[in-house]
This record gives C-alpha cells, sequence and structure tokens, in this order.
C-alpha cells in the first residue's frame, strides 16, 4: 500500500479529447495493481447498460441525429453519470476498491458549460443529482493546447469532436477555471512524454 491510503477513493481524469488520458489511466491502474490495490476502472458516458445506450446517442457521428439540442446533450451525459454512479462507481467505493474514472461531472462543467454556453448553475444541480454528492477525491486534468487535441484525434469523428478549434479553446479554459476553484483537482502537463506525466500523476497520489 502507498503512504495515502487509496482504498474507497475515486479518481478522475479529465481534459481534452485525445490528451492522453487513457494511456495515463492504463499506466495509474498498473501502478495500483502493483501497489496491492482492487482497482476498478470506468468511463463516461459509458460504464453501464444504459450508459452505453446513452453514448451511442450523444456520441453518434455527425448527422446521426442532427436535431439534438444542447439541452438534450447534457441530459443524456447526466443519464450516464447517474447510472455509473449508482450501479458502478458507489458499490466500488462501498467495497474498499479504488475507482478511476474517465471524465465525470468537470466535463459537463467544461463542454456544456464553457462549450457551449449553458447555465453552470443548472449543470451543478443536475451533477449533484446525478451523483448523489459526490465528488472525486482527486482530479487530473491533463492540459494540452486545444491545436494538439484537435491534431491529435485521428479516428472519424464525433459530434463533439467536430466542433471547431474555438469550442475547444473555450473548453480548455473551462477545465483550468474549474481546477482552480476545486482543492481537489491538479493540472498535469500533458505536452510531455507519457513517462514523466505517469511519474507526476504517481507523485500526487504518494504512490
Ligand atoms: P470519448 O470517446 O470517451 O473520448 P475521450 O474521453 O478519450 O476524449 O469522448 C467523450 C466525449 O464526450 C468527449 O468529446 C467529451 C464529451 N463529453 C461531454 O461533452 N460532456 C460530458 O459530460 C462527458 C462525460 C463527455
Amino acid at each position: 500500500m502507498s503512504a495515502i491510503d487509496l482504498r474507497g477513493k475515486l479518481i478522475a481524469f479529465e481534459g481534452l479529447d485525445a490528451c492522453g488520458k487513457s494511456t495515463q489511466e492504463r499506466r495509474l491502474i498498473r501502478r495500483l495493481d502493483e501497489a496491492g490495490y482492487d482497482v476498478v476502472s470506468t468511463v463516461e458516458p459509458g460504464g453501464t447498460t444504459i450508459g452505453d445506450a446513452a453514448r451511442a446517442i450523444v456520441l453518434s457521428k455527425p448527422g446521426a441525429y442532427h436535431a439534438m439540442i444542447p439541452f438534450s446533450e447534457l441530459l443524456l451525459f447526466m443519464i450516464s453519470r447517474a447510472q455509473n454512479t449508482h450501479e458502478v462507481i458507489r458499490p466500488a467505493m462501498e467495497a474498499g476498491k479504488t475507482v478511476i474514472v474517465s471524465r465525470y461531472r468537470m466535463s459537463s462543467e467544461a463542454y456544456q458549460g464553457y462549450g457551449r454556453g449553458m447555465d453552470l448553475d443548472l449543470i451543478r444541480t443536475l451533477n449533484d443529482h446525478a451523483t448523489e454528492n459526490l465528488h472525486p477525491d482527486l482530479t487530473f486534468f491533463i492540459n494540452v493546447p486545444a491545436e494538439t487535441a484537435v491534431r491529435r484525434k485521428k479516428s472519424e469523428h464525433d459530434r463533439i469532436e467536430i466542433e471547431a478549434l474555438a469550442f475547444h479553446e473555450r473548453v480548455r479554459h473551462g477545465f483550468l477555471e474549474l481546477v482552480a476553484q476545486d482543492p481537489h483537482a491538479v493540472v498535469i502537463d500533458g505536452d510531455r512524454p507519457p513517462e514523466q506525466i505517469e511519474e507526476d500523476v504517481a507523485r500526487y497520489l504518494q504512490l
């Protein structure tokens, strides 16, 4: 075990698309495993049957659900979060597992709030309901320039990825503001080799 007891704790990764989150999640999971923790990892949107159904709609190819308005988009992310929290995250935490979640409440505030311009108070209220007032014990924001995120993404784009650079810049600025207001969140410089990023993450967790 590490110097901090990470059993029953929730660790979230946040960042722009293709910021290198999934590599860091994998590396952290391996280190936690080696340190003797029982780890559960999950993603948003997704993680449950209902969450996967919401994901298929909200992250469809552009055009498939062209009528979707921002409010519906927000609610689809909330459906996924509510189910994931209730079915996966809380039970795992209660069983003493260490939970890693790829995106959580901060993504809705950054993307739908700062990106789409939706009311942040409304998003926070919905987040509180969807998470049953759960906040991550620590959130890592993997910070890369918006250009890097847009450039790195190679596969076919979904409804959010298709947005212009200016959208991703607003989202990044939002993340930075949100992290600055959150004592349980830190910025990790994602514009470096993965090994260095991994060391930073491990250091915060005293692993
Ligand atoms: P995903 O395919 O999971 O990729 P990654 O997390 O590796 O970028 O993409 C999730 C997308 O959904 C991403 O563009 C951010 C967006 N999103 C929101 O807009 N709001 C949210 O609340 C969440 C959880 C995700």
